[in-house]
């Protein structure tokens, strides 16, 4: 059985997704469920992009220790200077720095020869190599590259001191066949290239991500980069899940396997899309709410006999729960603790506190808790919370067939001070924005607003996500809260709140740039 490293990108790759802005709080929470997932390298950002990329780069490095951590890097001196900085207390630090390498892109967007480009490449590679024990070199648009140049630039970066050579389809383009014609091609045509570990990196335009991930396993590839849900730039990355049961449930085609802990995969992804803001489809492979139902009556009928009729994989492999109760009204503050550490929570005592508060609220208006509405509590208590620029004391909503609906809202002010705002809409939730912009004394344009339920049945959670514009940036938000008014007007605050935190990091970086 070949053993494929797992390559993480969803906080690099994954969080170019339009709409996707992590906080450095979520970043961290997100690293640690991956290292509980046992991926071997976890790609926390671009450290030289941003003060704040660069900071969350910097506490994952510092905290993360069973995986590997790295940073994306240019190939320029300042961008390995500033990656080294934000990795060197990392266990495992290693640097992926890259260049375009496809005629198209070295013509139009690099103005370079290929000379020039084999020059900068190696350059970076020796120049990394002083401070990184492992150095990453990609092609960007390997794919779209002549092969003949390929092998010769990969050759030379070897030589420079590079580990790992991916080969990314940087635009979705490629297709299973060819992806393997290009892996044994590098294999059979680079001489010293028993001296790197071959990695695959896909984007879906095509929707072949995964197909192009696997193809190219089977093609040399030792390494694998994707990202949970298959979130990322356009129509996404190769999907983890996808990748890693695939590989495990095929084993006896592909003879190679992850090593992940596959039972962490559904809280893995339900972490993502909680955080992100990208709910995953019902029809989703491997995580989808659907992925385990058998609907049709013959389908039924068959499980009931032999699940292996018409189930290939088990939902305990990859750690779906039949969504049990777990506690309930009379359950203590020792036993909502426990179930909370066995779902991985490790927050402080503070936000242990806050969570139990929200526990007991909700076990007076819901009968059974389960691990859903546990997971959504502690996600809410511990990483959903942006800094609170503006926080929600009281709400109330007057609505009827007959009359205008209307919101009272009292806030809490970033100076501190409170206030008390009412007005009309047309709906309960605009009444609500509508209070809610006079508060904030500024234009929120509502983007996007998606409302869904933590779990079955009338009395659960809800779940709002929004996406708003204000003070000329995009930021998502969410809200979770019994009542989906109250859950809409939290979402709404969250992601105003999160775009005040944004531009006080853009501001910092002005003052204090990092010369990108
Ligand atoms: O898709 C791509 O080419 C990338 C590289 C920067 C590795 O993400
Ligand atoms: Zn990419």
């Amino acid at each position: 059985m070949r053993k494929i490293n797992v390559f993480d990108t969803t906080l690099r790759d994954g969080e170019q997704s339009a709409g996707v802005n992590l906080n450095f709080q979520e970043k961290l929470e997100i690293a640690k469920q991956l290292e509980r997932l046992g991926v071997d390298i976890i790609e926390a950002g671009f450290p030289a992009s941003s003060q704040g990329d660069f900071a969350s780069v910097k506490a994952i490095a510092q905290t993360i220790k069973s995986s590997s951590i790295t940073g994306l890097s240019r190939s320029l001196e300042r961008d390995i200077e500033t990656t080294w900085e934000a990795l060197k207390e990392s266990a495992e630090p290693r640097i992926h720095v890259f260049i375009a390498t496809s005629p198209i892109h070295m013509e139009y967007k690099l103005k370079m020869t290929p000379e020039q480009v084999i020059e900068n490449a190696v350059a970076a590679v020796k120049k990394a190599k002083k401070t990184f024990p492992e150095v990453q070199w990609s092609a960007e648009d390997a794919s779209r590259t002549e092969l003949p140049f390929l092998a010769r630039i990969i050759r030379e970066v070897i030589d420079a001191g590079a580990t790992v050579i991916n080969l990314p389809d940087t635009v979705g383009y490629t297709t299973p066949y060819e992806i393997g014609q290009m892996f044994r091609y590098v294999t059979e045509n680079v001489p010293n290239i028993d001296r790197a570990i071959l990695s695959t990196h896909n984007h879906d335009d095509l929707g072949m991500a995964v197909a192009n991930s696997l193809a190219a396993i089977q093609n040399g590839a030792g390494q694998v980069e994707c990202t949970v849900n298959g979130i990322g730039e356009r129509a996404g990355n190769a999907s983890l899940e996808e990748i890693a049961v695939a590989l495990n449930i095929r084993q006896d085609h592909y003879k190679a396997d992850t090593g992940l802990t596959l039972k962490e995969i559904k809280r893995t992804s339900s972490l993502v899309s909680k955080l992100t803001g990208m709910v995953v489809p019902n029809n989703k492979a491997v995580v989808g709410a659907n992925a385990f139902a058998h609907e049709s009556g013959i389908h039924q009928d068959g499980v009931l006999k032999n699940k292996e009729t018409y189930e290939i994989i088990t939902p305990e492999l990859v750690g779906v729960s039949s969504n049990r109760m777990v506690l309930g009204k009379h359950s203590g503050r020792h036993a909502f603790k426990e179930k909370l550490m066995e779902l991985g929570f490790n927050g402080t005592d503070e936000q242990l506190q806050k969570t139990f508060v929200a526990f007991k609220d909700l076990a007076d208006k819901k009968k059974d808790i389960t691990e859903e509405d546990l997971f959504a509590l502690m996600t809410e208590a511990t990483v959903g919370a942006a800094v609170a620029h503006y926080e929600l004391e009281t709400l109330q909503v007057n609505y009827g067939t007959t009359n205008i609906p209307t919101a009272t809202i009292t806030m809490k002010l970033p100076t501190g001070e409170t206030v008390q705002e009412a007005a009309t809409g047309s709906g309960s939730v605009e009444a609500i924005y509508n209070t809610l912009e006079r508060v904030i004394d500024e234009e929120v344009l509502l983007m996007d607003y998606r409302i869904q339920s933590t779990t079955a049945g009338r009395d659960s959670l809800a779940e709002v996500y929004v996406t708003v514009k204000y003070d000329g940036l995009e930021s998502s938000g969410r809200g979770t809260a019994h009542d989906v008014l109250e859950a809409s007007a939290k979402a709404y605050i969250n992601a105003v709140n999160r775009t005040i935190n944004r531009k006080q990091f853009n501001e910092q970086q002005r003052t204090n740039p990092l010369n990108v």
